[in-house]
């Protein structure tokens, strides 16, 4: 089976082609970044208009590059949510053409479960692998920070998120202080490597509550301040704090991740989303969790199709479908698949 991923809900376009196992035939993004970064931040009107411009030949070029016509795609997975109502839109109505026109399913995809899926595509430990339930999934990207316990295929438990800021967000709000535009945790993650992460202590998770529950808004102000307070500092030290903001972040996410594995006996722990791609979180859960961790390989860290697109071939293989009504939601939680009659 061949599945066309189609994935617009915040600043890239992008689409690919899978085959039902995670094989990736082709896997192309388009990225918005140089238009939104002269405004510090994504604009959701200069997204969805760009999106409109571009996802016709977003598409076209995966299926070039997958060496396929239009006529070989068995299943079309689209995103519709979370995200920018106005990006989903234009993805989810190409998505809907194509089905209708080359009579093929459909199906929507949530980004979040979408991002989860990363880590069984092609090149990942867990592509085609037996047994590794269950996995205690950490999605951390530029708005979401969850725990997702995860029983099984498309079977997950929600154990915890952020009750503010997600942990890409802190960093992206960091770098836009410090002028740097959307994405920030590329930029923090390249100026911090050479600095020492211990000259600033950064304060930790300062809350009572759930143990699997983040909170990245202190820290985030913390950062800001100590951004405003230190001009000197900052102009001679930027690599060191830099470092130690990156640091604390990465801290956090660990000591809840790593609590919850112990708590719910995982066999191991998978992190996706954006800030996935950030090596030092990688290096420090890997050198602190006892069992193992899996990160998806790197250009599934970041928005792209290819996920959504397995995702799909995995919904749909338990017998789910949309049609022609099927809407975007800005809000969407990860929902364990119906059990199959
Ligand atoms: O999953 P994603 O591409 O988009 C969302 O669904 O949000 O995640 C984007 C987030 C941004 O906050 C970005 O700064 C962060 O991921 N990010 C990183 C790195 N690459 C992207 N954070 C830290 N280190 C990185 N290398
Ligand atoms: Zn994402």
């Amino acid at each position: 089976m061949k599945i066309l991923g189609i994935e617009t809900s915040c600043d890239d376009t992008a689409a690919a082609v899978v085959d039902s196992n995670g094989r990736v035939l082709s896997n192309l993004l388009s990225s918005q970044e140089a238009f939104h970064r002269d405004f510090g931040g994504i604009v959701p009107e200069i997204a969805s208009r760009k999106h409109a411009e571009l996802i016709g030949y977003v598409i076209l070029e995966a299926l070039t590059l997958a060496h396929i016509t239009l006529q070989d795609i068995d299943l079309i997975a689209v995103t519709n949510g979370p995200g920018l109502e106005g990006s989903l839109l234009v993805g989810v109505e190409a998505g809907k053409a194509l089905s209708f026109a080359l009579e093929r399913p459909l199906i929507g995809i949530n980004h979040l479960e979408g991002h989860i899926y990363s880590l069984f595509l092609e090149g990942s430990p867990l592509y085609n692998a037996k047994a590794y339930f269950p996995l205690l999934i950490l999605i951390v990207s530029g708005g979401h920070t969850e725990l997702i316990l995860m029983e099984d295929h498309l079977k997950y438990r929600m154990i915890g998120r952020t009750r503010d800021d997600a942990a890409g967000e802190a960093i992206d709000k960091f770098a836009r202080f410090l002028g740097y535009g959307y994405p920030g945790g590329p930029v923090i993650e390249k100026i911090g490597q050479s600095g020492n992460p211990d000259f600033v202590k950064f304060p930790g998770l300062s809350f009572k509550g759930s143990p699997y529950e983040f909170s990245f808004s202190g820290i985030k102000t913390a950062g800001i301040y100590y951004l405003e307070g230190h001009s000197d500092l900052v102009s001679t030290h930027l690599a060191d704090i830099a470092a130690s903001y990156e640091k604390a972040i990465i801290n956090i996410l660990i000591e809840r991740t790593l609590k919850a594995a112990s708590d719910f006996n995982v066999s191991g722990i998978g992190v996706v989303g954006g800030v996935s791609a950030n090596k030092r979180l990688k290096e420090m859960l890997m050198a602190e969790s006892k069992i193992p961790v899996y990160f998806p390989q790197k250009p599934y860290s970041t928005d792209n199709a290819a996920m959504i697109a397995l995702c799909g071939s995995k919904h749909y293989k338990m017998g789910e479908m949309d049609n022609l009504l099927i809407d975007v939601y800005s809000r969407l939680e990860i929902q364990s698949a119906p059990v199959k009659k």
